[in-house]
């Protein structure tokens, strides 16, 4: 079975009934898609299917085997963010970053869909069922809409951020690490 994720066609030798998040983090390696619940209730799973989001952790492998689905890594990069990546950024919409890939994937499927700026209740739609266990969705929903009415400055953005991410170096006293 072969699978397109983010353009690239890979080889799988997962079951074909296999979750495509399974195959996805398990296989591939492909990290931005979270394991939540894996009942199709909390989101985090979200990837894009042919442009539409979709829940990962409900589908075998081998229902996507002729789409193009598409993961937070092939929507932007640091050095060159997407307008939803760059106003999550900006406008504070993340904390712990859990629920933040299927928010970004959701956001992003709903504006390939739309024509210009959203409404509020557009966006709170369209994320809806994507649970956040940190922020409040307040801060969430803004940066989708500024996204949408393009008030992010992707380009300064991406002169403050790292092309080379790295983790944070967290010292914890009295910690033998
Ligand atoms: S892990 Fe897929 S919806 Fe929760
Ligand atoms: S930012 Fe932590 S779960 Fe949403």
């Amino acid at each position: 079975m072969e699978l397109k994720v983010n353009g690239v066609t890979h080889a799988i030798s997962s079951a074909p009934l296999t979750s495509l998040l399974e195959v996805l983090r398990e296989e591939l390696n492909i990290l931005s898609p979270k394991v939540g619940c894996q009942q199709g209730a909390c989101g985090t799973c979200t990837v894009l299917v042919d442009g539409e989001p979709r829940r990962s952790c409900l589908l075998p492998v081998v229902s996507v085997e002729a789409a193009e689905v598409t993961t937070v890594e092939g929507v932007g990069a640091p050095g060159d963010l997407s307008p939803v990546q760059a106003a999550f950024h900006q406008r504070y919409a993340a904390q712990c970053g859990y629920c933040t890939s299927g928010m970004i994937m959701a956001a992003h499927g709903l504006l390939k869909r739309s024509d210009g700026a959203l409404q509020r209740e557009q966006v709170i739609e369209a994320l809806s069922g994507h649970v956040c266990r940190c922020t409040g969705y307040v801060k969430i929903v803004d940066a989708v809409m500024a996204a949408s009415r393009g008030e992010v400055d992707v380009a300064e953005l991406d002169e403050m951020l790292p092309a080379e991410p790295s983790e944070p170096e967290i010292e914890i006293k009295g910690s033998p690490a």
